[in-house]
């Protein structure tokens, strides 16, 4: 059984993604502080896949505790890195944090990839690097576009550390730019945990429906789009999880191409902010309280990913529909608030 490392293994994808691990046969150990995740996402896991996955409460930022880390789990075959803080609005107000989150806990994992010779290594980027894009659907060769926050900017960044690491070491790394992930496991066992008010669509989406949240504000009709709202590529968060096993595996199996690659995560296809409101309604027969409101400063119009490099490359294509997607979220989200009454 081949040993990889998920570090933010109890977040909102990385718990994803140890399913599906385990599932495919990997044993799994988990770095994870607790930041942004509760220690029950473990029991979560452990009920969906019956085998309870290592954990190691641990801060990345934490130099000593990382070196400390691989001196005491040996044979690691890969490592998955979704650790990160990702608030943008965070992110402007307190941007060192998110230099020192981001960007130090990569660097002091590289160096012990170096030390241990840990050559496989995925890294969760984001579709947020192309900015307002030229062109769509949106291809991996389109220009990286200036960063318009820090946290965009740590994944600009990130990639580039990666790259130049590639370039003068045994080390081989693919970067998954993710579009928007939604949804949450159909068992309910998992899904996203907002910390406070969720800035994200669907989490607002579903508190809304639950009464939590008296109504959503849709940011701008009067967008160049089809019906005036912003445009973009939702992905089920689970069909997310499963790229990255196949992007470990092509690492671990040598059918890279070069050292370090990228690769976009969407489903192909742009939906309108209004669009996900009504098939909401429609999947869950609830009915939705919501008002236009101005634009959301820093938005872009519409985004969404060119999968064919993903599809034909990497070998991984979206399955899920939004419906599957928003009626995952409905069915957790009614399961937190039943644990909180
Ligand atoms: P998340 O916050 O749910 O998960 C991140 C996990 O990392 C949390 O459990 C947190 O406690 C942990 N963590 C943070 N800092 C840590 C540290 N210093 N040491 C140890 N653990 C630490 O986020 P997510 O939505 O699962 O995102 C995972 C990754 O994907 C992040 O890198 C994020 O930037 C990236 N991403 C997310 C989205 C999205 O929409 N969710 C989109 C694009 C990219
Ligand atoms: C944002 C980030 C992106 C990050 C992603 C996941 C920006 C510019 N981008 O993407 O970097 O990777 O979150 O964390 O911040 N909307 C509403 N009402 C709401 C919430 C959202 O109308 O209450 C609209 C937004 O205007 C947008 C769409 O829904 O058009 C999706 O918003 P959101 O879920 O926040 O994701 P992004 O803005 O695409």
């Amino acid at each position: 059984m081949k040993k990889i490392l998920v570090t933010g293994g109890l977040g909102y994808i990385g718990s994803h993604t140890v399913v599906e691990l385990q599932n495919s046969g990997f044993e799994v150990v988990i770095i994870d502080n607790l930041a942004n995740s509760s220690i029950d996402v473990l029991e979560g896991i452990t009920n969906i896949t019956k085998t309870p996955p290592t954990f190691e409460r641990l801060d990345l930022r934490v130099k000593a505790d990382v070196t400390e880390f691989f001196k005491e789990h040996t044979n690691i075959a890969g490592i998955i890195h979704f650790a990160a803080s990702k608030a943008v609005g965070e992110s402007v107000e307190n941007p060192l944090l998110y230099y020192e989150n981001n960007l130090h806990t990569l660097v002091y994992l590289l160096q012990e990839c170096r030390a241990h010779n840990i050559n496989n290594f995925i890294f969760s980027s984001s579709c947020t690097v192309y900015g307002e894009p030229d062109n769509l659907p949106i291809t991996e060769d389109a220009p990286v576009k200036p960063a318009t926050s820090p946290y965009g900017n740590t994944k600009q960044i990130s990639e580039e550390i990666l790259k130049d690491t590639c370039a003068i070491s045994n080390l081989k790394s693919i970067a998954l730019r993710y579009f928007n992930p939604i949804g949450a496991h159909k068992t309910a066992e998992i899904g996203e945990l907002p910390a406070g008010v969720p800035q994200n669509l669907v989490p607002f989406i579903t508190q809304t429906a639950a009464g939590v949240r008296k109504e959503l504000s849709v940011f701008g009709d009067d967008y160049p789009t089809a019906d005036g709202s912003c445009v973009r590529d939702y992905i089920h968060v689970v069909d997310l999880a499963k790229a990255h096993v196949i992007a470990l595996q092509r690492l671990m199996d040598n059918k890279n191409e070069t050292q370090f690659e990228v690769f976009n995560l969407g489903t192909g296809r742009g939906s309108s902010v209004l669009e996900v409101v009504n098939s909401f309604e429609k999947t869950t027969g609830e009915k939705l309280n919501y008002k236009i409101v101005d634009r959301r400063p820093g938005d872009v119009i519409s985004v969404y990913a060119d999968t064919k490099k993903a599809n034909e490359v990497l070998g991984w294509k979206a399955t899920k529909t939004m419906e599957d997607a928003l009626e995952s979220a409905w069915k957790w989200e009614q399961k937190i608030r039943k644990k909180k009454e």
